[in-house]
C-alpha cells in the first residue's frame, strides 16, 4: 500500500460554536485522512496563534501555496518529519504565519492518513500492539465563567470523573446518568432553569459556586451508589478569567468577594477538603507557578493540572516539574500545534510523574482523534464532556476501541497523588 502523500486539500468548515474552522485532507495514493481543527473560548496567552492574518482564508491559501507543494510526494508514515517541515515552512515560534490550527489539522490529518493507508486504526498506527488501555472520562456537567452566560457560576467547570468504573463503556453510562440527574436537582434550585446548556452540553442554571458542588456531591453519590463504584468530582476554575492584575485578585462578582493569592489558596483548599475533590484545573493565573507549587503541596489525593499554565508546551511544562507546580498537565494539541509536539510534552509529564490529561476544547467538531490519542499516548483520562455530539463524536469512538479490543481493552491504571 502506498504511503506517499498525492495530494492536500483545506477547506473551511463550522465548530461547534458555528465558528469558521479550517479542514485537512491528506490523500495517499490507497487512502487518506481528514482532520477539522477545534478553538479555545478561554484560552491560554501562551497558545499557539490559530490562523495568519486574514483567517481561514488566508490559511487556505497558505496550504495550497506554501505547504502542499513542499509535503506533497512525501512519505506519510514520517510523522516527525512532516511536523518538522511544517515547523519550517512557519518559521515563527507561534505558527503565525501559517497558523496553529493549519499545523494541527495537517499533522493530526497526515497520522490519520498514514494509518489507513497502512491499513491500521490510529491508535493502532501511532500506540502499537502495546497500546490497549482505556482512559476515564472527565466530563462537564455545569458551565460558568467564560463557558456560561449571566448570572451563572465563577468556576468555568464542575466535573465528574466515574474512576471505579471497570469499563469504558460503563464509565460515559455513569457521566451521562450524573449529567441528567444533575438537570433534576438543579430545577429545584434555580426556579428558572429551563435546560439551557454551554457548548460543552453542560447545564446553565442561575446558581452559585457551592450550589454547583452540592448538586454535584448529590449526583455523583446517588449515581455511584446505584452503579456500586465511585464517581470522582473536579472543577476547572479557569483562575486566568478572574484575575485581576491591576487589583491583583480573583474577582469573583456573582459572590461579590475578591481573594488575593492568601484567600485564593484558602478557598481552593477548603473546596478539595469539603467536597472530596479529586481534580482541580487551574486554580490560579496562568503565570503563577508558585501558587500552583503551593497548592500541590498542601492538597491531599486530589490531581493539580494545569491548562492555561502549560498550554501542552514542553518549555512551560519544563518550568512546572521543576518547581513542582502540579501533579497532571492538560493535553490539546492545537495548543502547541503539531502533534509531534504534543507527543513531546505528554512524554514529558510522564516522565516527571504528571497524569497527561487528553482534551477537548469548547469550540469543538466530531473530528474523534483525540479519542485514539489517548489510547495511543495512554493518557489516564480524557476530559471531553458528556453531551453534544462534538463530546459524544470523541466518547463513542472510544466505546469502539473498546469494543475492538475485545479482551485485551482494560482501564488504564488511574494513579492518583
Ligand atoms: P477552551 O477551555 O474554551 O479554551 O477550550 C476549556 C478549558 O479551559 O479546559
Ligand atoms: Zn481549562
Amino acid at each position: 500500500m502506498s504511503t506517499v502523500i498525492e495530494d492536500i486539500i483545506g477547506r473551511k468548515v463550522f465548530n461547534s460554536r458555528g465558528e469558521e474552522t479550517i479542514e485537512i485532507d491528506i490523500v495517499t495514493a490507497s487512502s487518506f485522512g481528514r482532520t477539522s481543527a477545534p478553538a479555545g473560548e478561554s484560552r491560554g496567552k501562551a497558545e499557539m496563534v490559530y490562523y495568519p492574518q486574514g483567517g481561514v482564508d488566508q490559511a487556505i491559501e497558505k496550504v495550497e501555496e506554501l505547504i502542499a507543494p513542499e509535503l506533497i510526494g512525501l512519505n506519510a508514515d514520517f510523522q516527525e518529519e512532516i511536523d518538522k517541515i511544517l515547523r519550517e515552512i512557519d518559521g515563527t515560534k507561534d505558527l503565525r504565519r501559517i497558523g496553529g490550527n493549519t499545523a494541527f489539522a495537517i499533522s493530526l490529518a497526515n497520522a490519520e492518513a498514514a494509518a489507513n493507508s497502512n491499513g491500521l486504526l490510529l491508535f493502532q498506527f501511532l500506540g502499537g500492539y502495546v497500546a490497549h488501555e482505556l482512559p476515564y472520562p472527565l466530563g462537564n456537567v455545569i458551565s460558568g465563567g467564560k463557558h456560561g452566560q449571566g448570572k451563572t457560576p465563577e468556576i468555568q467547570e464542575f466535573l465528574v470523573i466515574p474512576h471505579g468504573a471497570t469499563s469504558f463503556l460503563e464509565a460515559a453510562a455513569a457521566n451521562t446518568q450524573i449529567h441528567r440527574r444533575i438537570s433534576d436537582i438543579l430545577k429545584k434550585k434555580d426556579k428558572l432553569f429551563c435546560g439551557g446548556r454551554s457548548d460543552e452540553g453542560a447545564w446553565i442554571a442561575n446558581i452559585g459556586n457551592l450550589e454547583a458542588l452540592e448538586a454535584l456531591t448529590e449526583a455523583c453519590g446517588e449515581i455511584g451508589n446505584e452503579l456500586g463504584f465511585e464517581c470522582g468530582l473536579g472543577v476547572d476554575v479557569a483562575a486566568s478569567s478572574l484575575w485581576n492584575t491591576s487589583k491583583k485578585a480573583y474577582i469573583y462578582k456573582r459572590e461579590g468577594e475578591k481573594r488575593d493569592f492568601g484567600e485564593q489558596l484558602e478557598f481552593i483548599l477548603n473546596l478539595i477538603k469539603e467536597y472530596n475533590l479529586a481534580y482541580v484545573e487551574d486554580p490560579f493565573h496562568e503565570e503563577d507557578y508558585q501558587g500552583f507549587a503551593e497548592l500541590t503541596k498542601k492538597a491531599n489525593n486530589c490531581l493539580i493540572c494545569g491548562d492555561d499554565l502549560f498550554v501542552t508546551n514542553s518549555e512551560r511544562l519544563k518550568r512546572g516539574i521543576e518547581m513542582h507546580a502540579a501533579n497532571a498537565a492538560i493535553i490539546k494539541v492545537n495548543q502547541v500545534g503539531t502533534l509531534t509536539d504534543a507527543w513531546e510534552t505528554i512524554e514529558m509529564a510522564k516522565r516527571g510523574g504528571y497524569v497527561p490529561v487528553m482534551s477537548h476544547r469548547s469550540g469543538d467538531t466530531c473530528d474523534w482523534h483525540i479519542a485514539h490519542l489517548a489510547v495511543a499516548f495512554k493518557c489516564p483520562i480524557i476530559k471531553t464532556g458528556v453531551v453534544e455530539g462534538a463530546r459524544t463524536a470523541k466518547i463513542n469512538e472510544l466505546i469502539r476501541i473498546e469494543e475492538f479490543l475485545g479482551d485485551r481493552a482494560k482501564m488504564v491504571d488511574l494513579q492518583m497523588p
